[in-house]
């Protein structure tokens, strides 16, 4: 083990364990796929002896997935993927009711994320679990002494699996990593309704601001960007999408919402949120041109979608109006307000996603580990796939828990399809 001095956890208060606890409860009934498979481990031990590193948000549903590895033998640390969206009672109930070994606290500075990257992977890691591949990258960068002993990774969110393949075509990466959102059964769900959700969750709880009848802009169409649209949508706003992707922008044009360029939308919008993975979506140029009272939101990964910086440089004073709620007063008396920091504002003023779609995104992630801990000394060290069989399981133990059948195709059904000879 490392010769420096890893305390065994570091979170906010271990009085809050109790609190968390109940949440912990309240967030596994609501995850039935997961408790399949964490029975299954129960039973199996395919995790027996191995230490995992984990660098997730730490919530109640995140805490229902160590739960599961640790059933299946594993040893766990777990630290936050982003400063804002720790639950700081589930990361104590983690510590005081369930053993993990986790460094995570709501608000912490940069130092302290990186100061907890750092002590997660202290425990020599054979298997990492990422949101965003921040955990992964120090790993390479600063702690590589410790990359012979890990045998794969797996990875939760589009940009982490975007930067994945950037190492991997680099050269870089030295380890397979599996990428969990690339499973149907995760970002189907995870990305569409889980984000679509709790986006308007968090900026309603942020602001309690009445949707119907706005200007709701919607930066990128991918799926998280689809799904809010589409709850936006559904509570009476008016979604405008922006894009750069031609056939997204039809696709969104074809769901019925106005498509046009940010330069536009942004003298129209009156509360965005950005969904692009992408540096800028909202830049200086865009600043200038907002109405008075816009609200500014981000719900993809890094706080990097909206120039923030540049928000600051032209502000004359700004001021914290609510919890997640910062006022900016720009030179002309105009008002803009930004959420949650610009980071995650599912995560950091609500709870991010229901427990119903983390159940599926952290079933592969369970059985990814598993599959790695079989397979992964035969994997190359690329970003791949979840297997076919485990997206399929998935989707059947969620139907099944959910009470619905579904039908098989009849023998000659089959037969057809797998025919070719017969047309009209
Ligand atoms: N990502 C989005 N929502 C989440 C949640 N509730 N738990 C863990 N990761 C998440």
């Amino acid at each position: 083990m490392s010769a420096i001095q890893v305390p065994t956890s570091d979170v906010k208060d271990l009085g809050l364990a109790s609190l968390g606890k109940l949440k912990i409860e309240w967030a596994e009934a609501h995850m039935p796929v997961l408790r399949l498979v964490r029975e299954r481990f129960t039973r199996e031990q395919p995790l027996r002896g191995l230490r995992i590193a984990a660098c997730l948000h730490v919530t109640t549903e995140t805490a229902n997935l160590v739960r599961t590895l640790q059933a299946g033998g594993a040893e766990v640390s777990l630290c936050a993927s982003n400063p804002l969206s720790t639950q700081d009672d589930a990361a104590a109930s983690l510590v005081a009711d369930y053993g993990a070994s986790v460094y995570a606290i709501k608000g912490e500075d940069d130092v302290t994320y990186y100061r907890h990257i750092e002590q997660a992977l202290a425990r020599h890691p054979q298997v990492t679990m990422d949101d965003g591949a921040d955990l992964v990258t120090v790993l390479h960068t600063k702690r590589s002494e410790l990359l012979p002993e890990v045998l794969g990774g797996t990875e939760e969110t589009t940009t982490g699996v975007i930067r994945l393949r950037s190492m991997a075509e680099a050269g870089a990466l030295r380890y397979p990593i599996v990428a969990v959102n690339e499973a149907m059964t995760k970002h189907f769900f995870d990305n569409r309704y889980g984000t679509g959700q709790s986006t308007i969750d968090g900026i309603l709880r942020a602001t309690n601001m009445l949707l119907a009848g706005r200007n709701f802009v919607v930066a990128g169409y991918g799926w998280c960007g689809r799904g809010v649209a589409r709850r936006a949508s559904g509570l009476g706003a008016h979604v405008i999408v922006t894009e750069v992707d031609p056939v997204r922008a039809l696709e969104a044009v074809m769901d019925g919402y106005r498509v046009m360029p940010m330069a536009e939308a942004a003298a129209v919008g009156e509360i965005f949120v950005t969904t692009t993975g992408d540096i800028h979506a909202v830049s200086e140029k865009d600043i200038e041109r907002l109405r008075d009272g816009a609200v500014l939101a981000n719900s993809g990964h890094f706080n990097v979608e909206i120039d923030i910086s540049a928000l600051r440089r032209v502000a004359v004073s700004s001021r914290h109006m609510r919890p997640f709620v910062e006022e900016f007063v720009l030179a002309d008396g105009r008002r803009v307000y930004l959420l949650g920091e610009g980071r995650l504002i599912n995560l950091a003023a609500a709870e991010g996603h229901p427990a119903e779609v983390m159940d599926m995104s952290f079933a592969n992630q369970s059985l990814s580990v598993e599959y790695l801990v079989k397979h992964g000394q035969g994997l190359n060290h690329t970003v791949c796939v979840v297997p076919i069989d485990i997206d399929r399981e998935v989707a059947r133990l969620k139907l099944d828990a959910m009470g619905l059948r579904i039908d098989t195709l009849t023998e000659e059904q089959a037969r057809y399809l797998a025919s070719w000879e017969s047309g009209t």
